[in-house]
């Protein structure tokens, strides 16, 4: 049986992630691969409750925001991802534990000590790819697909910040690229950086 794999895709919104996941998804099919494509914050009971709260602007301690992104996570895993690598599938997640460090971490807490507590929970991605764009970049995409920057996350200096911490990751798993060409040109430039992957299969 094939190994599973666990790929997520990075960001500040607006960078393309979902557009990108459907293309590798639609790729890795045509391989013959078994995909699931998932998303935190998840339809779960804790993903719903985040998206509630975060639409009435609730007042959530920065400690009971990341417990509530935690809490969802451990349910995807459990419940979604692990199973899937089980069977040998590939999971394509819109956004997995570095957009806590990112996003979190913008907010005020320390991304080293919330990277470490979620490393400690769940399992390494195979692949994490980074899109990158500039705040100003992912914010033009964000209104021009007519959303409203009402939330907290959607603000252009604190999507600066988060973009920074994003840019300050170190780890083996993670792939940067650029976010700034065209769909396709996104979608050749991660099918690049996959290489290494899909032809050792
Ligand atoms: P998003 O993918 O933008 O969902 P939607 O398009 O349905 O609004 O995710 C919502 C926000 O959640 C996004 O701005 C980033 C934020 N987020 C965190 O702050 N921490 C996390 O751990 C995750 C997974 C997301």
């Amino acid at each position: 049986m094939k190994k599973g794999w666990l790929i997520v895709f990075e960001g500040i919104d607006g960078a393309g992630k979902s557009t990108q996941v459907e293309r590798l998804a639609g790729f890795l099919r045509g391989q013959g691969r078994v995909v699931q494509t998932t998303r935190e914050p998840t339809a779960g009971q804790y993903g719903a409750k985040i998206r509630q709260l975060s639409g009435e602007g609730a007042p959530l301690s920065l400690e009971e925001e990341l417990a509530l992104f935690v809490e969802d996570r451990r349910e995807h895993v459990r419940d979604l991802i692990e199973p899937a690598l089980a069977r040998g599938e590939v999971v394509l997640s819109d956004r997995y534990y570095l957009s806590n460090v990112a996003y979190q971490g913008a907010r005020g807490l320390e991304p080293g000590a919330i990277l470490a507590r979620n490393e400690a929970l769940f399992p390494a991605p195979t692949a994490a790819i980074l899109l990158e764009a500039s705040a100003q970049e992912g914010l033009g995409r964000v209104l021009a697909r007519g959303g409203e920057l009402n939330r907290a996350y959607e603000q252009e200096d604190f999507l600066v910040r988060v973009a920074e911490i994003y840019a300050e990751l170190d780890l083996p798993y993670l792939i940067r690229v650029p976010a700034t060409g065209s769909p396709e040109q996104v979608h050749a430039g991660i099918l690049r950086a996959l290489d290494p992957w899909l032809s050792q299969d």
